[in-house]
């Protein structure tokens, strides 16, 4: 595995690479979910390029970007046994030129769940992916279905400004007791690990409902609320909605309940298509 630091290098061996490049994009403190997402990516071409870069734009003023886990050696050893070819670790000046102007926003898709209560969240990312894409220019890009929606924000992106390039969406990997992996995790005090259960424990009885015949929007939410509220998680939202335009669900056999909650000062998401096999 060859590791970079800089836009010019990477530019320079990617010239070189023949066959398809496949595209891991990531923020590093490395999980099962993330290297999920690298042995989906070898499926799809010969060359695997990941990224580690902790993108301070889309993190809002009062959340975690001084306190996000860091551990680039750590990092760097996992994606090597992933089968990982070129390791990009760009500091943020090497991104980020000081007196930028662009910023590449999707107008619709990012004004609800974690949009609404992450404002500024969502240009970020579209923004650095954007600018990864072009440094990287690989031929498929690999993201996880945990991030439901920003999923759904960049294959809107890809479409829309025509990146030749295949979004694959990967599915969310979980500890043994149904937690979302997630490098936030690794924050939660040990009361807050246990009770952080309930967010898949309240999907698992929401998607029981639907099974069963729900078709309540409110009444899906409310099957979810009761567990992670008697569990002493407090939701930020809970919302049931379409899978495709992430409008508010009404009624039909498609839907998705997301979900983000606050354990302590942790905020975890989580999510759940109704209409897909129980894979929690
Ligand atoms: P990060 O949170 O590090 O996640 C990187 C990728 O791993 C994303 O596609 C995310 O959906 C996926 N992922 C995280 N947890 C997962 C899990 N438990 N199962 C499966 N996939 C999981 O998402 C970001 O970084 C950033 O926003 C980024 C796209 C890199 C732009 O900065």
């Amino acid at each position: 595995m060859i590791i970079v630091n800089s836009i010019s290098k990477l530019r320079s061996l990617r010239k070189e690479l023949e066959g398809e490049v496949a595209f891991v994009p990531t923020m590093g403190a490395l999980h099962e979910g993330h290297l999920s997402l690298m042995s989906e990516a070898k499926k799809h071409a010969q060359t695997l390029i990941v990224s580690i870069f902790v993108n301070p734009t889309q993190f809002g003023p009062n959340e975690d970007l001084d306190t996000y886990p860091r551990d680039t050696e750590g990092d760097s050893k996992k994606c090597e046994s992933a089968g990982c070819d070129i390791l990009f670790l760009p500091s943020v000046s090497e991104i980020y030129d000081d007196n930028a102007k662009t910023e590449v926003s999707v107008a619709s898709l990012t004004t609800n769940l974690c949009g609404a209560k992450r404002p500024g969240h969502f240009n970020g990312v579209t923004t650095i992916v954007s600018k990864l894409f072009n440094i990287v220019q690989p031929d498929v890009a690999v993201f996880g279905k945990k991030d439901y929606q920003q999923l759904a924000v960049l294959r809107r992106m890809v479409k829309d400004l025509n990146f030749p390039i295949r979004i694959i969406g990967s599915p969310t990997v979980r500890e043994s007791d149904g937690l979302a992996k997630s490098s936030r995790n690794l924050k939660l005090r040990s009361d807050y690990r246990k009770s952080a259960v309930a967010l898949s424990q309240g999907l698992v009885k929401a998607h029981k409902a639907f099974e069963s015949g729900e078709r309540k929007g409110a009444t899906l939410e409310q099957i979810v609320k009761d567990e992670v509220e008697t569990a002493g998680l407090v939701p930020d939202y809970i919302s049931c909605v379409d899978p495709d335009t992430l409008e508010t669900y009404e009624g039909g056999e498609k839907a998705l309940i997301a979900i983000a909650i606050f354990a302590g000062e942790v905020r975890l998401i989580d999510n759940i298509e109704l209409h897909e096999e129980l894979a929690i």
